[in-house]
C-alpha cells in the first residue's frame, strides 16, 4: 500500500540542538562536557532520522552569534567538530549518509574548513539521508551572502525572486523545512533557518539536548503527523 502523504515523514527536518551547557551545569560538569555527550545525541538522532525515512536533517552545530562565548568553549566546538569529521567518516558510510555544509566558511579556522571539504567529498556520491551540518551559520547572514551571490553572478539588473535566490543559498539542494525542533526550553528561532523556515511545523521539548533519544524524536514526528498544513490555503 502506497503511504497516504500525511503519513509520510516530513521531508526536511532542522534541529536547534540546545541545553548542551546547561545540561553540563546542572551535573557539576564543565560546559564542554555537555557539548560532548550533546554529539553522541546528535550521532542517535542521525541514526534514528535516517532510519525514519527522513530525507535531510539540518543541525544547527554553531551559529555565527556563538564567536561570543568565551575563548575555550569556541576552540573546544571547534575541535570537537574536527574530530568528529575526521574520524566518523565510517558513521557516515555505514548509513550511506551524504553531508553538506551551511554557513560562512571564510570565517572558520582553516582545519576545520579542510574537514568540511573533505567528508563533503568523500561522502558525495551516497544517495541515503543529507545532513546539513550548520557550523557558522546564521539565517540573515545566509540570506545576505545569497543575494550578493546573486548579484554577483547574474546582474544587478536581474530581478531576484524566490525561485532564483534559492539557487543561492547555502547548500542549495537542501528543500524547504518541514519540521523545527528545539530542544532546551527556549522558543526562539536564534537565527536558524530563516528562510527555509517559511512554512516549518514547530515543535519545542523541554529536554536538553543530551538527553534526547530516539523516543522523543518519534514525539516529535507524531506532533508533527497531527498537523494540518495549508500554506495559506483553506483546506476542502
Ligand atoms: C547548544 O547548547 C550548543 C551550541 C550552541 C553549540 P548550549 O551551549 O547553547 O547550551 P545552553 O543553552 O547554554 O544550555
Ligand atoms: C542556538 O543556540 C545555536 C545552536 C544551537 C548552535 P544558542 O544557545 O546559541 O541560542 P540563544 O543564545 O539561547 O538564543
Ligand atoms: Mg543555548
Amino acid at each position: 500500500m502506497t503511504p497516504s502523504p500525511d503519513s509520510l515523514p516530513p521531508s526536511h527536518i532542522g534541529i536547534i540542538m540546545d541545553g548542551n551547557g546547561r545540561w553540563a551545569t546542572s551535573k557539576g560538569l564543565p560546559r564542554t562536557a555537555g557539548h560532548k555527550e550533546g554529539l553522541e545525541a546528535a550521532k542517535r538522532i542521525v541514526a534514528a532520522a535516517s532510519d525514519a525515512g527522513v530525507r535531510t536533517l539540518s543541525l544547527y552545530a554553531f551559529s555565527t552569534e556563538n564567536w561570543r562565548r568565551a575563548e575555550d568553549e569556541v576552540s573546544f566546538l571547534m575541535g570537537l567538530i574536527c574530530t568528529h569529521l575526521r574520524n566518523q567518516y565510517d558513521f557516515y558510510r555505514e548509513r550511506g549518509l551524504r553531508v553538506v555544509h551551511s554557513g560562512d566558511l571564510d570565517g572558520l579556522p582553516a582545519k576545520v574548513r579542510r574537514e568540511i571539504a573533505r567528508v563533503e567529498k568523500d561522502t558525495s556520491e551516497f544517495t541515503g539521508m543529507t545532513v546539513n551540518l550548520l557550523i557558522n551559520y546564521g539565517g540573515r547572514d545566509e540570506i545576505i551572502r545569497a543575494i550578493t551571490a546573486h548579484r554577483d553572478a547574474l546582474g544587478p539588473e536581474t530581478p531576484i525572486t524566490e525561485e532564483s535566490l534559492s539557487n543561492y543559498l547555502d547548500a542549495p539542494q537542501v528543500p524547504d523545512m518541514d519540521l523545527m525542533i528545539r530542544t532546551g526550553g527556549e522558543m526562539r528561532l536564534s537565527n536558524f533557518h530563516l528562510w527555509r523556515a517559511a512554512y516549518a511545523e514547530f515543535y519545542f521539548s523541554d529536554a536538553y539536548w543530551p538527553d534526547w533519544n530516539e523516543k522523543d524524536f518519534k514525539k516529535a514526528l507524531t506532533f508533527f503527523h497531527s498537523r494540518q498544513r495549508r500554506f495559506g490555503g483553506v483546506p476542502k
